[in-house]
C-alpha cells in the first residue's frame, strides 16, 4: 500500500485500526497493515477532513483597513467594506488569500467554499480568485458562489453582473434576497437566481434571512422554488437566522418544507454570535438558526465560518473547530446526543452539500468519512476523541489530502514544575 495510517481511532469503532491508502482512496480499515509510508496515529483520533462551507475570502485579512468596526455592528461593517472594496486590486487579494489559506490547510480543512462579491462591474475579486482557485487545486478544493452583496434589483446593473459571473465560471450562484429595498424585489431575486443556476446547471447558496426581523421569509420561497424546479440536494440557505425570531407555529411549517424540498441549510455561528441582536435590549436574542429542531427533523445542516478577521467579524484563524465551538455554546448542543452532530456538521454534511447530494436525516451521508472506498482526505489529531478535539482545540497532527500529507504539526511540549501537561483525563499516548 502506499500509506497506512497506523494505531488510529474512529468514532463509533471499538479499539484500534490501521488505515491503508492507495491512490489517494481508503482502500483497507483493519489491524496491522503495512505500506511504503506509516504515519503514526499512536491511539489518537482519525477522522474525516473538514469542509469549510461558507467563507467570504475576497474580503479575508482585511480587519481594521481602511479603519476598525468600532461598534462591531453588522453596518458599520457593511459601510466598512464598501470603503475598503474600491481599493481591491489582483495583487490585494493574492496577497491576502495566498496568506490565509495555509491556515485552513493547517487545521485540516480540504475543501472551502467561497462566496465572492460580485457588485463590481469589473468582477475585480472573481478574476482573481478564479486563477487562484487553479493555482492551489492540489493543496485545497476551492468553489466560487457568485455573491451580489449589495443585492440584484437594488444595485445597478444586478442582473448582467450576475450572468456576468456565471459565463466567467463560478461553481455556484448566490444571492442575498433580504438586502433588496422592498419584500417583493426579495421574491424576484430569489426566482431570478434559481432561474439562473437552473439554466446554467448549477447549484444555488443564498444568504438568507440574516437578519432579526420575523418578517423576513425568503426561505419559504426558495423552499417552494426548490421543489417547482426539482433541485432538490442542489440548494442551500446560508444563515436563516431570522427562523430564530420566527413564531413556533411558523418555524414547523417552513423546517417541514425544507425538509420536503431536500434544502440544506448553512448556519454560522461566529460571525451571528456577534452580529444578530443588536437592536435588543435585554434579553438579546442569540440569532442562530434552529439547528436543533432541523436536524432532528431531518434537514441536513452544516455549520460555516464565515469570516475571518475582516470588517464583521475580527477574530478567527482558519480553524473550524472555532465554529463548532461556538455552535456548541449558542446552540445549546452540549448534550452527549447533540454533541454527535457537531464534527458531522463540520465534515460529511457539508460534504454533500458540496457534492450535491439529497440527505434526509443520516441517509445521504455516507460519501466522505474514514469508509472503504472514500478519499483518503483525513485529519490525524493529537487526541483520541472528538470531545476531546472541541474541548483543547489542539494543532492538527497530520493533515492528508487524496492520500497525501498537506500539513504536519510537530508536537510542542508544555512543562509545569517539570512534568509535562497534556490536558487529557487520561495519560496521553
Ligand atoms: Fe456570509
Amino acid at each position: 500500500m502506499d500509506t497506512v495510517i497506523k494505531e488510529a481511532r474512529l468514532t463509533g469503532r471499538d479499539g484500534l485500526v490501521d488505515i491503508g491508502i492507495e491512490d489517494g482512496v481508503i482502500v483497507a480499515i483493519e489491524p496491522r497493515l503495512s505500506g511504503r509510508e506509516e504515519i503514526p496515529a499512536r491511539g489518537n483520533l482519525v477522522s474525516p477532513s473538514f469542509y469549510e462551507i461558507h467563507i467570504h475570502l475576497d474580503a479575508i485579512l482585511t480587519e481594521g483597513d481602511p479603519r476598525p468596526n468600532e461598534s462591531g455592528s453588522l453596518w458599520e461593517g457593511i459601510a466598512i467594506w464598501a470603503e475598503r472594496v474600491k481599493r481591491l486590486t489582483p495583487e490585494d487579494i493574492r496577497g491576502r488569500v495566498m496568506k490565509a489559506l495555509p491556515w485552513f490547510v493547517a487545521h485540516g480543512v480540504t475543501h472551502i467554499r467561497s462566496h465572492v462579491d460580485v457588485c463590481d462591474p469589473k468582477l475585480t475579486a472573481l478574476r482573481a480568485l478564479l486563477a487562484i482557485k487553479r493555482e492551489v487545486a492540489d493543496l485545497i478544493d476551492i468553489q466560487l458562489v457568485a455573491f451580489p452583496q449589495l443585492a440584484v434589483y437594488s444595485f445597478e446593473g444586478g442582473e448582467d453582473l450576475m450572468r456576468e459571473a456565471i459565463s466567467l465560471g463560478v461553481d455556484v450562484v448566490g444571492g442575498i434576497p433580504h438586502y433588496e429595498i422592498t419584500r417583493e424585489y426579495g421574491v424576484e431575486q430569489i426566482r431570478y437566481v434559481m432561474r439562473l443556476a437552473h439554466e446554467a446547471g448549477l447549484p444555488v447558496d443564498v444568504h438568507c434571512d440574516e437578519t432579526d426581523d420575523d418578517h423576513s421569509r425568503f426561505l419559504e420561497t426558495l423552499a417552494a422554488e426548490t421543489i417547482r424546479l426539482g433541485m432538490g440536494g442542489r440548494v442551500a440557505a446560508s444563515h436563516t437566522t431570522a427562523m430564530h425570531s420566527y413564531n413556533n407555529a411558523y418555524a414547523d411549517k417552513i423546517i417541514g418544507n425544507l425538509r420536503r424540498a431536500g434544502l440544506h441549510v448553512i448556519c454560522n455561528p461566529p460571525d451571528n454570535a456577534v452580529l444578530q441582536g443588536r437592536f435588543d435590549h435585554y434579553p438579546i436574542r442569540r440569532g442562530l438558526t434552529r439547528v436543533r429542531e432541523l436536524l432532528a427533523a431531518g434537514v441536513n445542516v452544516a455549520a460555516g465560518h464565515d469570516s475571518v478577521m475582516d470588517p464583521w467579524y475580527p477574530m478567527g484563524c482558519g480553524d473550524p473547530l472555532h465554529t463548532a465551538f461556538v455552535l456548541l455554546h449558542l446552540g445549546h448542543m452540549s448534550g452527549r446526543a447533540d454533541r454527535r452532530h457537531l464534527f458531522p456538521m463540520l465534515t460529511a454534511r457539508p460534504a454533500a452539500i458540496w457534492h450535491n447530494r439529497r440527505v434526509t436525516g443520516e441517509e445521504g451521508l455516507a460519501g466522505h468519512g474514514v469508509a472503504v472506498g472514500n478519499p483518503a482526505d483525513l485529519i490525524v489529531w493529537p487526541v483520541p476523541t472528538e470531545d476531546d478535539a472541541l474541548r483543547t482545540l489542539p494543532p492538527r497532527r497530520f493533515v492528508l489530502k487524496r492520500g497525501r500529507v498537506v500539513a504536519e504539526t510537530r508536537p510542542g511540549t508544555t512543562t509545569v514544575r517539570g512534568a509535562p501537561v497534556h490536558f487529557l483525563r487520561e495519560a496521553a499516548s
